[in-house]
């Protein structure tokens, strides 16, 4: 039987993890355990450590890998982060998913990881996803894809990162909005979302008497206004 995968979130995790061509991965909070069972049916991976620190989850999981008969490839781990693997639990090209967990949790888990600089990473924040780009930044970790996807009331980005020293800036830019662009109209939407979030945030510092606050204030609407334009496609 195959698992029909809806979610246009994990969907797009599972094509970033496709464009990687790793055969391994490892699904870090996996919960369900449906991106890790969709890519071991697609072909995309040989086999996926499907990982979450709580039983409850991975019983989710384990139920997935039962009913889809995965057991040969798929292989549910009670893990807090990657803490169960001291060494990679495969010797081949690997992927290092989190995906739908916070940015800071994302960047703890990575740097626990002794030997995350050797994967590549697909990584999709549901928040703090400006706190993750910077700790990779300053990690020397290179984003190299960024990809919107609209699912829900939301639109999130997934990242593709590797350990490479960043021939980029960690611009405002950069922290804010990453390597989305207005190509697509889900690209479109996140940096319209990002502005419209920055816009509010710097009106209410603009009123400030304290003069940095003020400055800070503009600094937010100027980049709120330029994010806006690009995703009218003015810029
Ligand atoms: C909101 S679910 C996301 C599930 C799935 N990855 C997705 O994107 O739809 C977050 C999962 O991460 C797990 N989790 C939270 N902290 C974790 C950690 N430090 N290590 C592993 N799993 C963790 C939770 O137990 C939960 O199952």
């Amino acid at each position: 039987m195959k698992l029909e995968l809806i979610n246009k979130r994990l969907l797009t995790c599972a094509k970033a993890v496709k464009n990687a061509e790793t055969p391994f991965a490892a699904d870090v909070g996996t919960d369900h355990g449906y991106l890790a069972a969709y890519l071991v049916q697609n072909g995309i991976c040989r086999h996926v450590w499907a990982c979450d620190i709580n039983p409850r989850p991975l019983s989710f999981a384990k139920k997935t890998i039962e009913e889809y008969g995965l057991s040969d490839s798929v292989t549910a781990v009670l893990s807090n982060g990657l803490d169960a693997f001291p060494e990679p639990p495969e010797n081949g090209q690997f992927s290092i998913i989190c995906a739908g967990m916070g940015g800071e949790l994302i960047a703890d888990i990575i740097s626990r990881c002794s030997w995350a600089a050797e994967c590549r990473l697909i990584l999709q924040p549901m928040t703090k996803a400006d706190v993750l780009r910077k700790w990779l930044y300053e990690n020397g970790f290179s984003v190299t894809a960024e990809t919107a996807c609209e699912d829900g009331n939301f639109v999130y980005s997934v990242m593709t990162a590797e350990k490479k020293t960043p021939d980029y800036e960690c611009s405002e830019r950069y922290l804010t909005a990453g390597f989305v662009t207005a190509d697509t109209k889900d690209g479109r939407k996140y940096l319209a979302m990002r502005a419209a979030r920055l816009r509010r945030a710097g009106e209410g510092m603009l009123s400030s008497a304290d003069e940095e606050k003020c400055a800070e204030g503009k600094r937010l609407t100027a980049l709120a206004e330029r994010l806006k334009n690009e995703s009218e496609g003015i810029l």
